[in-house]
């Protein structure tokens, strides 16, 4: 279905540029779209992938000001510990040390507040939310433009949670000080959480929404950056956005981003990643429980994070040289399951988890499968140690 909407798709319109064209197919996702995102009034602004999308809502944070006279506001603030993607710019936003470390002369001008990651780092929602309203304050607000984070953690915190409060509060900060929340649901998008978007979980609506992966399913490069209706039309009327692609707006990501809408809609896949996932939750928690080597295991919906520690009393991290993240991904691998890794979670070097993320498509037995290897490969690794 999916292939054949964009096969039919490229055999109508392939590419025109979106400087001079639009096409009809690109319209209709767009309406179609925007019913489903939390964000007012939502005008679509598609792109190749995640990191394109961070990169144009950091311009289009800084495009806003601008036209609304805030010449100054240039300051993006993001989190320790986040994932945001890897060209410089989303470089810079992102909190994940080794990533960073070879690029650094060429980054620093992101500010940042502390990771959520309820695990190691003990601060209530609005004890966060203090914390970055005395950064705004402390930076000066008409010097802050944007603060950019994921509302449910990826790779890099392994699906961590917020407190309950923390959404509320912190958009709530932001607002305050006039500061643009830009969410980046790249990994939570479209359902991946149980609900259509991970903000929906606190009802939160930020004024710029960045989505990825899940919105084309692996079938189209496609990201997508969603303003608020004020947001658009602030640049639209008072400036102007100049920006773009070659490649964006392409009708092949339109045509392949409907089909995955309607995919999602006709099979109730979001209600049934929500239902899995609490059931895929109970069943790894259950099935780890007795393996010393397991510190935590979290998430929300069909996204769950396991943390590794070599002690669970002092939540002290394996050594890095020890490459625990690696040994379980393989042994995981040997038995024809695939985890996605992660390392340095714990100091920026040391720390080891990986993400349990089936496809919302996952059958039951699909899912027992995944409980049984995970567990047989957890205790693989804890028996060498
Ligand atoms: C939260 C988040 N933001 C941004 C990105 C970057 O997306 P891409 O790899 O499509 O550039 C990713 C990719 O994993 C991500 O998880």
């Amino acid at each position: 279905m999916i292939i054949d909407a964009l096969a039919h798709q490229l055999r109508q319109v392939d590419s025109v540029h979106a400087t001079t064209f639009t096409t009809s197919v690109l319209e209709t996702y767009a309406a179609e779209l925007a019913p489903l995102v939390p964000v007012a009034d939502a005008r679509v602004y598609p792109v190749s992938g995640g990191s394109e999308a961070i990169e144009t809502a950091s311009k289009l944070a800084r495009a806003y000001h601008l036209a609304r006279g805030e010449p100054d506001r240039h300051i993006v603030l993001a989190r320790h510990g986040s994932y945001h993607g890897n060209t410089r710019g989303a470089l810079d936003l992102s909190g994940r040390d080794p990533l960073r470390a070879p690029y650094l002369p060429w980054l620093g001008l992101t500010e940042r507040v502390p990771a959520v990651y309820p695990y190691r780092v003990d601060l209530s929602g609005s004890e966060h939310a203090a914390v970055l309203g005395e950064t705004i304050t402390r930076l000066g607000p008409e010097r802050v433009a944007a603060f950019v984070a994921e509302p449910i953690g990826g790779a890099t915190t392994g699906a961590s949670v917020p407190p309950g409060d923390y959404w509320p509060q912190v958009a709530e900060v932001c607002r305050r000080h006039g500061v643009l929340l830009v969410a980046d649901e790249v990994m939570t998008g479209f359902g991946r959480t149980g609900t259509w978007f991970a903000c929906d979980h606190w009802d939160v609506h930020p004024d710029v929404l960045v989505a990825g992966k899940g919105a084309s399913s692996g079938y189209w490069p496609l990201g997508l950056v969603i303003a608020s209706g004020q947001v658009h039309d602030t640049v639209r009327e008072r400036g102007g956005f100049v920006h773009g692609f070659t490649w964006s707006h392409h009708p092949g990501g339109a045509a392949v981003g409907r089909a995955v809408l309607q995919r999602l809609v006709d099979d109730d896949l979001v209600e049934r990643s929500r239902v899995l996932g609490a059931r895929l939750l109970t069943d790894v928690r259950n099935a780890l429980g007795g393996i010393e080597i397991v510190g935590d295991v979290r998430g929300r919906g069909l996204l769950i994070g396991v943390e590794l520690v070599a002690d669970r009393a002092t939540k002290a991290p394996f050594p890095r040289a020890a490459g625990i993240a690696e040994r379980v991904t393989k042994a995981a691998k040997d038995l024809g399951l695939l985890v996605y890794p992660s390392t340095g979670c714990a100091n920026g070097v040391d720390g080891d988890l990986f993400l349990i993320g089936p496809p919302l498509v996952v059958t039951d037995d699909e899912l027992d499968t995944i409980v049984t290897r995970t567990a047989h490969a957890l205790q693989t690794v804890a028996s060498t140690i």
